[in-house]
């Protein structure tokens, strides 16, 4: 396929795998195309994890830095010898076991025949098994590991359905199989061992309590594990729509007391926050509900989506709300405050100095 022209779009129904579609998304994989596919939490570009030239297309047409490593997808443990070194820790086979097949990252040292360009030259390999019938239905019948980090361009905003990964990447995929919206909308969470605990390098759909009701040992935030030393994918600006965005600490606009707006006041300001948490707004600012904090997982869903179809308006900038709550709201606050350059205030007077910043300026910093 050259670089101009439309991918071949693949339309399987999850409720009903086409066994003849899943073979032709295997059968390019092993030709060493590139092929977008569903999982249960985002779109993923798919690549034979062994295929080097392959892998380097994936990371081209992403424009991602060479340094930051691939998840590889396996269909279940028996998958795993191919691409780690040595026998599984007990305390990962706990968790695999646990939530496999399923929207869990394990950091695992890696085996030598896989190609370091999959793991940005790290001497370990972040490996899953999704749960999504499309997904596992694919790495199944192509019987080999496939890498595949979200089909959105670096930085920019992950694709929860076939129509984002067409608009980001477009001809850079040789095939986009189209299984409609993704169930959960959130990447995994991705983890690793650092001595005898395990450390949550990114939260994700699966959360810190039900990570440690399930492991055999403690599980630690990142920024509580002493040991750890850096590890990729912690961009301050990350998940991002184009539009200057600013994260807003949970609940700063909502008091009883009369709050002074009025400098405030603008068009084109969009307030993403939520439906049970309706703040007081400027005058001119729209208001834009992720779903209701009570129903994370309905957040969690919408979140991208929500995103993407306001930045494709005109709108000069963009103000998104946090949950400042546990559970999943660790995962969504992650992603709300990357999409904002890392950029959190939590005053008014703060929030009026990054508002005329980035209406004179277009930037938020
Ligand atoms: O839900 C998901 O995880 C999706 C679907 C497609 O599986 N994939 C995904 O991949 O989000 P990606 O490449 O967008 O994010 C992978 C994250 C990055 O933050 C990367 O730095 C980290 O995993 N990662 C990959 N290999 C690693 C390693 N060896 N050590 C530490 N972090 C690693
Ligand atoms: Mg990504």
């Amino acid at each position: 396929m050259t670089d101009t022209q439309r991918p071949g779009v693949l339309q399987i129904r999850p409720g009903c795998v086409d066994p003849a579609l899943v073979r032709c998304a295997a059968t390019a994989l092993r030709e060493g195309r590139l092929v977008a596919f569903p999982t249960e939490t985002v779109y993923g570009l798919g690549c034979d994890a062994f295929n080097e030239t392959a892998i380097s297309r994936v990371f081209i047409a992403k424009g991602r830095p060479a340094t930051d490593p691939l998840i590889v997808h396996v269909d279940g443990l028996a998958m795993l010898d191919a691409v780690i070194a040595g026998p599984l820790p007990s305390a990962a086979h706990a968790l695999a076991d646990a939530f496999w097949p399923g929207p869990l990252t394990i950091v695992l040292p890696r085996n030598a025949r896989l190609p370091s360009i999959v793991t940005g030259g790290l001497s370990t390999v972040a490996v899953r098994a999704p749960s999504h019938p499309v997904a596992s239905a694919i790495v199944r019948e192509c019987g080999f590991p496939i890498a595949a980090p979200s089909a959105n361009r670096f930085s920019h905003i992950s694709p929860t359905s076939a129509q984002h990964v067409l608009a980001d990447l477009g001809y850079r995929c040789d095939i986009v199989v189209d299984s409609g919206r993704t169930e959960r909308g959130l990447e995994s969470t991705v983890i690793t061992f650092v001595g005898a605990d395990a450390v949550v390098l990114r939260h994700g759909v699966v959360t810190l309590e039900e990570l440690r009701k399930s492991s055999p040992v403690p599980v630690l935030e990142r920024r509580d594990s002493a040991h750890l030393s850096t590890a990729p994918g912690h961009e301050k600006r990350h998940y991002s729509p184009g539009a200057p965005t600013l994260a807003l600490a949970a609940g700063t606009l909502h008091t009883t007391r009369p709050l002074c707006l009025d400098s405030l006041s603008a068009d084109g300001v969009v307030y993403v926050g939520y439906s049970d948490r309706h703040p007081q707004l400027p005058d001119g600012w729209r208001f834009e509900a992720l779903g209701c904090l009570s129903s994370l997982e309905g957040v969690a869903h919408d979140l991208y989506d929500t995103l993407r179809r306001i930045d494709a308006t005109p709108v000069s900038g963009i103000v998104v709300e946090l949950t400042g709550v546990a559970g999943l709201g660790r995962a969504i606050d992650d992603r709300l405050t990357r999409a904002a350059s890392s950029l959190v205030v939590s005053t008014v007077s703060d929030l009026d100095d990054a508002v005329k910043t980035f209406l004179s300026t277009g930037r938020v910093e």
